[in-house]
Formats: structure tokens, sequence, C-alpha cells
């Protein structure tokens, strides 16, 4: 029979913690209601005496969650854990999540005490906690660089105590796989009443280690993971669980575990996390990176689209992706073009795959993506040149009588005519931009993403520009490098219309 490995989610704690803004209840409800969706089974909702902001959210999430447990943290304090309940008092259960350094480093150093009074706080800490809730985890922190003698004799205690989940957390990510699970062995081996008890991890990813320490913690007798939806955390972050969670799905036969967490969810999830917690996620993060489940080499998409198991080893359809489409590139083979083709209603009958092939990477070596407008193009338009942009920036300036409050003036050349025009606008500049473009070109396309960026070339600070953007249900790509990102911002708004222009013309032709 396969175990369940218990979900803990913490972030909304660990997480929240690390962020560059902290987040307001609002935000942290939208997260933790997405986390419930996905059926993660505990919620840590905050660290309630960390401030009246916090205390206050987990008292919001705690009126929302109704199938997930919620959790506070709290330190081995009296204050602390008064609050703790008392910001969840709301609820039938919660549980209370207590945690005190049991590392030599931190009980001499940090606490300034020694190990026997460390035990007294735990102890006398639970039975305070005791009257709250019977859901009690303790976590003995910095556990990872814990003697293992001391490890097992406050583990001990505290189950003899009454904890029901006892966390070992890697704190500063210094572990490796083994090692971890030899921690957790250790304890499976020597504390007498470890069955009491669930053992959970909390694993950093100070050296990357934190996805493999806790999922080879899981194989020596774990049955709780803690960590967080797109890994965010103190410093380098925590274990991913997404990773985790895909892992135990993927390796079931090899692992023998499974999760309650709906999997589908899980890109949804991660979406809504990144944009409240303004993170990006890496193209390439395992799972839910936009690059995850793309295929980029001839190779590659040739084999995908003959068995999709020759380069997955999971369906993106498993986190919840509707539809891949391969990026088409010079790197792309023949098959992949033919799967677009096809994909986009044309049979071999209809266009000649080997003239086209041929076409697209001379196309694809000069403009370094194609899109689904450059290939109906390709295939059937006989004279095919990439013609000049239809609409060019001649000129913009700006008169503003405070910073909300902007006049606009735009000069464009938009087939070979110069157009004028100016805008007022109180919702800032790019958006008044594009009303402007709006109103001379009648194209009216949904902005779906406008990422900033500074990079550096030849000493110089330049803006990168990036905008995705939603026209007839196509999606197109503009961007613009400049050292003045007010330029840029404009001319990668133009790159767009100019992509749309183009296919609008193709459309028409065909
Ligand atoms: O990393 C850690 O040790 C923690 C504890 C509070 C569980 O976050
Ligand atoms: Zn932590």
């Amino acid at each position: 029979m396969k175990d369940k490995i218990i979900i803990f989610d913490t972030t909304l704690r660990d997480g929240e913690q690390s962020l560059q803004s902290s987040l307001n209840t609002q935000e942290k409800i939208e997260i933790a209601l997405a986390l419930e969706k996905m059926n993660v089974d505990i919620i840590e909702a905050g660290f309630p005496i960390s401030s009246p902001g916090d205390f206050k959210s987990v008292q919001e999430i705690c009126k929302k969650i109704k199938n997930s447990t919620v959790c506070s943290l709290a330190r081995c304090i009296e204050k602390d854990i008064k609050i703790a309940a008392q910001a969840m008092s709301k609820l039938n259960h919660f549980r209370i999540h207590l945690f005190l350094g049991t590392s030599k480093l931190h009980i001499e150093s940090k606490l300034k005490k020694n190990f026997q009074e460390i035990q007294d706080m735990a102890i006398k800490s639970i039975q305070l906690a005791k009257k709250y809730t019977d859901d009690i985890e303790f976590s003995c922190e910095d556990a990872g660089r814990t003697s293992i003698d001391n490890l097992c004799l406050i583990v001990e205690s505290l189950i003899k105590n009454g904890v029901k989940t006892i966390n070992i957390p890697d704190t500063v990510g210094y572990t490796i796989p083994n090692e971890f699970s030899k921690i957790i062995s250790e304890l499976f081996k020597r504390v007498p009443n470890i069955d009491q008890a669930i053992i959970s991890v909390h694993c950093h990813n100070d050296l990357g280690m934190a996805v493999g320490n806790s999922i080879s913690a899981i194989q020596a007798g774990a049955r709780q993971i803690e960590g967080t939806i797109t890994g965010i955390g103190e410093r380098a972050g925590n274990a991913a669980l997404e990773e985790v969670i895909m892992t135990i799905k993927t390796r079931q036969k090899m692992l023998n575990f499974f999760t309650e967490i709906k999997h589908k969810e899980i890109y949804q999830t991660s979406k809504i996390i990144s944009k409240i917690c303004n993170i990006s996620i890496p193209i390439n993060k395992a799972i839910i990176g936009s690059n995850a489940f793309a295929h980029s080499s001839g190779i590659h998409q040739d084999g995908v689209i003959k068995n999709r198991k020759n380069y997955e080893i999971m369906s993106p359809k498993d986190i919840g992706l509707k539809k891949i489409k391969f990026n088409l590139t010079s790197r792309s083979g023949r098959a992949a073009v033919k799967n677009r083709m096809q994909e986009m209603g044309y049979t071999e009958k209809d266009y000649n795959l080997k003239k086209l092939y041929k076409k697209f990477l001379i196309l694809a070596d000069k403009k370094g993506q194609i899109f689904d407008y450059d290939l109906q193009k390709l295939a059937f338009i006989k004279k095919y040149s990439i013609k000049k942009n239809t609409l060019v920036l001649k000129n913009i300036s700006f008169s503003s009588k405070s910073v909300n409050k902007t006049n606009i003036y735009i000069q464009v050349l938009y087939n070979a005519i110069t157009h004028k025009s100016k805008i007022y606008t109180k919702n800032g500049i790019i958006y008044g931009i594009y009303k402007a473009l709006k109103k001379i070109t009648k194209i009216k396309f949904l902005l779906k993403k406008f990422k900033i960026k500074s990079i550096k070339k030849n000493k110089k600070i330049l803006g990168k520009v990036n905008i995705i953007a939603k026209y007839k249900n196509e999606i197109f790509y503009g961007n613009y490098t400049s050292q003045d990102i007010i330029q840029a911002s404009v001319e990668s708004i133009i790159n767009i219309l100019n992509n749309i222009l183009k296919f609008k013309q193709i459309k028409k032709k065909i």
C-alpha cells in the first residue's frame, strides 16, 4: 500500500518573509484560496506575533479556508503562542507551529542557553499550546546541524509531551541527500516513541538540495514535506512543492507514495503566486517554467510528435497546461512545421512541405521566431519578402501638470502618411501611448505582459522592454532595447502593432 505524504505549504510564512515587499491581507487570502483549491493539507498562514497586519491576515484567512488545516508559527514564547491561538480562534481545528533552535551553534550563540534550558523551554511552550489545540507541530530549528544524540533526545521528549508533528528543518540548506536521509533514519532507529508522531521535513535550498533532501527524507520515513509553490522562501528558498509533488507522482512506482494534491491546479497556482508576489519564474524552472515542456531542437520536436514519451516524463496536462505549442525557430525540423500546419487545419495536399520548410529556415534565421501567420504566408503567398514596417515612430513628447496627468504628443508614419495624435492620460504613459496608437491604427489588442528589465551593455545601462499581447486569439511579441525606457516602451508597442498588421495582411490574402 502506498503511504500518503502530507503537503505543508509555507508560501505565506517562509515564502512571504523573503519578499521585497510584504503582502496585504487580500493578496494573502487569494494565495490561501489557490492553495486550498490545490488541496494542500496544511497552510501555514503566517507568524501572527510578527505584525498586526500578519495577525489580521491570519484571522481573515481562517474565515475563508474550509478544508485545509490552517497553521501559525510561534516562537517558544508565551505571547507568541497566545497571539497565534487568538488569530486562529474562530476555527474549530488549527495547528500551532512552535520552533526553537537545537544546534549547538543556535543554542549557544543565538539563544545564549544550554541544551537543558532549551528542552525546558520547549516543554513549557508545548504545555501552553496544548491549552488551545491538540494539533502541535514542533520544529527543531537547524536540525540539519544538530548533533544526532541531542536531536534524538529532544524528539523523544517532544513526542512524550504530546507533539503530533515533529519537523526536522535543514534551516540553512547545508546537508546533502544521503546525509539528510541518514538523520531521519537514525531518528526512526533510536527514538522509541517515534511511531506516535509524523516526521516532517523543511529543507532550504542554499546548495540547491531542498527537493532532493525532501525526497530522500520520505524514503527514510518522513511523511510530511514543507515547502512553497515556486520555491520562494528565506535566502535561496524552500523546497519547491510543485517539484516535490510531481516527483512523487511521476516516480510513484519507485517511491510508492502519493499526495492528495490536485496537480492540475499547480500551474494556475504558480501563476497566481508569481503575480501576487511579483517574482518571475525562470523559463527553465522545473515543472512551471515556460520552457519546462517546450521542445526546441528538430530532433526532439520530431521525437515528441511521434510519441510524446520520447522526451516527456510527464504530461503538461498533469499540471494544468492546456496546449503546448512548439517554438518554431531555425532549430525546428520539418516535422514541427508540418505538425503546426496540421494544427492550423492544413493537410500536406494544401501546400508543398519541402518548399515551405526551405523558406521557413531562411525566414527563421532572419526573424528568430516564426509565428502561425508567417507560416501561412510562406505556404500560400508566392512572392514572399518581409515588408518594411508599416508603422514607424517619428516623434514623441510629453507635457505633464502632475505625475499622473500627462499630455502625449505622438507622430508616426502609418501607411506612408504622417499621423499626429495628442492624448491626455491619467493612467500612465504606457496606457496613453497605447491609446494614441489605437486611435491611429484602429487596432485594439490585449496586453498580457509588459516587462522592463535593465541590462548593461558597453558600460551603458539599457532598458529592455518585452511585451506579450493577444489579438484575435493569436499571441504577439514585441521587444525593444534603448537607453530611454519610454522609447523602448513605445517601440515595443509599435513592434507588436507591426506584427499584427502583417498578420492582418496575410489573413486578407489567404
Ligand atoms: O527554516 C526553518 O528552520 C524554519 C522553521 C521556522 C521551521 O523556517
Ligand atoms: Zn524555513
